[in-house]
């Protein structure tokens, strides 16, 4: 099964990740994640987002969909994936629908967490993340039980450089002008589901489940 989550950021698509992709059995792709890690080894791809993440704006098209595209060429993808921050553009929308077609294969669903620009800000300027497995944490809603120390893997949270409040601005305003009209495109399609994205992570997370069934 081939599925989306789409959601501005801070929204809680690499919350609600986890869990998502063990219910469907598929590997959890984040071009965000494929993002910092090229940057920790300092690839060519790597160095090339690094000026675009910094700033809150996209990474351009071509690279990132070379990126996804030979990822979800890789062995472990072939019954499937989550996309996590994926695509975010129309042309990143339309290559997508391109590779699936070539692999006589679609995509099932996208899932659209829906949540407010005032949460959104909150939840981001308060977020922690493992710098060795990704997990996200928040200093108030989502704590470890050991400050700074993630809960999974025992390893060390620090804060996005991207989450500081002038740049979690330019990245919401990045949402709306180039990520939003995609509600429209899959609605038309008929595949898109719109998840109220504030509350419980349990509760939120069923109805995901549930609009899959
Ligand atoms: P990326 O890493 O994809 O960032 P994002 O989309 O901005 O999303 P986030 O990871 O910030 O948020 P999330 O929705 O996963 O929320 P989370 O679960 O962590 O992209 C970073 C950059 O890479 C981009 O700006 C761009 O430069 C580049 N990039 C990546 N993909 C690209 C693409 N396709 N094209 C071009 N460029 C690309 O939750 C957030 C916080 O909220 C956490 O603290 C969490 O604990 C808390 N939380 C979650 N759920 C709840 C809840 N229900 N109630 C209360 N708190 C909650």
């Amino acid at each position: 099964m081939q599925v989306v989550l789409l959601g501005a950021p801070g929204a809680g698509k690499g919350t609600q990740a986890e869990a998502l992709s063990k219910h469907l059995n598929v590997p959890h792709i984040a071009t965000g994640d494929l993002f910092r890690a090229a940057r920790q080894s300092g690839t060519e791809i790597g160095n090339i987002a690094a000026g675009y993440m910094d700033r809150g704006e996209l990474v351009p098209d071509e690279v990132v969909i070379r990126m996804l595209l030979e990822r979800i060429s890789q062995p472990d993808a072939q019954n499937g994936y989550l996309l996590d921050g994926f695509p975010r553009t129309l042309d990143q929308a339309k290559s997508l629908s391109d590779a699936l077609d070539q692999n006589n294969s679609t995509l099932d669903a996208v899932l659209y967490l829906n949540v407010s620009n005032e949460e959104l800000v909150t939840r981001l300027s308060g977020r922690w993340i493992c710098r060795k497995c990704q997990a996200p944490y928040h200093a108030t809603s989502a704590p470890p039980a050991k400050a700074g120390t993630c809960d999974r893997c025992s390893g060390e949270l620090y804060q996005r450089e991207d989450d500081q409040e002038e740049t979690v601005r330019t990245r919401l305003g990045v949402f709306e002008k180039d990520t939003a009209p995609l509600i429209q495109y899959y609605t038309s399609q008929g595949i898109l589901s719109e998840i109220p994205g504030e509350g419980d992570v349990k509760d939120i997370e069923s109805k995901m489940i549930s609009s899959l069934s």
